[in-house]
Formats: structure tokens, C-alpha cells, sequence
């Protein structure tokens, strides 16, 4: 275990829940590095996320993100978007954990969530209306595992951002 606790937050939540533009508004105000995973991602395989699950699947991209998550978390202090999947996958849960930081859970309702992910092309796993709700319930257990939790319906970057600035965390 770390001897301090790491100037990490890490933004955790579903599609659309405002992950990365919390995440740099978060990180302007703090004067910190702000870290998009799924930027990263992109950036490493020279491929947007869509490319990258219709030429190589999921279970590429899942491997990709481990990877990724395990390099930007060495980076410190950091504001770290996750991916809407990377916290739900239990490999990433326990180097989140191990690597210790802030958690934090970007809630939303489905109905928001839902309006915000439509007629956006680039996320390959919001493919109908069905998936899209059953997806959102089978994580929510994971989401919930985050230290704190925070709505987002109905507000914009600035006003969460100022929330998680008031927890006063580190
Ligand atoms: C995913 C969410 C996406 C991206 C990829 C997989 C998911 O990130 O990592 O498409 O599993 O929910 P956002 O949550 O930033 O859209």
C-alpha cells in the first residue's frame, strides 16, 4: 500500500455521465494533468475506440485499456477519466484500488443518459435502446463501489466540477 494517499481522482460512470468534460474542468481548476483514458487509448493503437472494437472486439479493446489504465495511473497528481467500462472490470477495480486515490461516481439517470448518448456515433457500445438500459443496470453495482457519488442531471461541468472541489478530499 501506498504511504500516502496519491493525488489521483478518478471519474468513474456511465456513457454520456460526464466523465471527460467534468474531468478537465476538474483538472483546470485544480492546475493538475487531466487524463482521458479513452483518449489515451486512441492515441496509443493510432485508432479511434469504434476502429478498434469493429477491427479487433471487445476483448481487444478491454486488454488495450488495462494497459493504458496500468501506464496513466503512474502519473501523479492526475484527474483520470475512465472509460464507462473500465471500472466494471475486476483486474482494473483491484490496480485502482491498490494504486489508491479518489473515486468518483458521475450518477446520471438512464432517461438523461440516454439523450445525451443519442445521435453521438463514436460509442460502440450504445447500439439500441435495450442494450443500452440492460448495460446500464448490470453496472451500477460497480459504480457504486466508488468513494463518493455525485450527480450530474441536470447540470453542467462547472457546477459538478465545484461539487467534487467542495469534498475536500486530499
Ligand atoms: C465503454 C465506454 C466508452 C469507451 C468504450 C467502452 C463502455 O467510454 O471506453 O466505448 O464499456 O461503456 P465513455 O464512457 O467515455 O463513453
Amino acid at each position: 500500500m501506498p504511504q500516502h494517499r496519491p493525488r489521483l481522482i478518478y471519474l468513474v460512470g456511465f456513457m454520456g455521465s460526464g466523465k471527460s468534460t467534468v474531468g478537465a474542468t476538474l483538472a483546470r481548476a485544480l492546475g493538475w494533468p487531466f487524463i482521458d483514458l479513452d483518449t489515451t487509448i486512441e492515441a496509443g493503437q493510432g485508432l479511434t475506440i469504434r476502429d478498434i472494437f469493429e477491427q479487433a472486439g471487445e476483448p481487444f479493446f478491454r486488454e488495450v485499456e488495462r494497459a493504458a489504465l496500468t501506464e496513466v495511473v503512474k502519473t501523479e497528481p492526475a484527474v483520470i477519466a475512465l472509460g464507462g467500462g473500465t471500472f466494471v472490470q475486476e483486474p482494473n477495480l483491484e490496480l485502482v484500488r491498490a494504486r489508491g486515490g479518489i473515486t468518483v461516481w458521475l450518477d446520471c439517470s438512464i432517461e438523461e443518459l440516454r439523450r445525451r448518448c443519442e445521435g453521438i456515433t463514436n460509442r460502440p457500445l450504445f447500439r439500441d435502446a435495450a442494450s443500452f438500459v440492460q448495460l446500464f443496470h448490470q453496472r451500477q453495482a460497480y459504480y457504486e463501489l466508488a468513494d463518493y457519488r455525485i450527480s450530474t442531471e441536470g447540470r453542467n461541468p462547472e457546477e459538478v466540477a465545484e461539487e467534487i472541489l467542495r469534498l475536500q478530499m486530499f
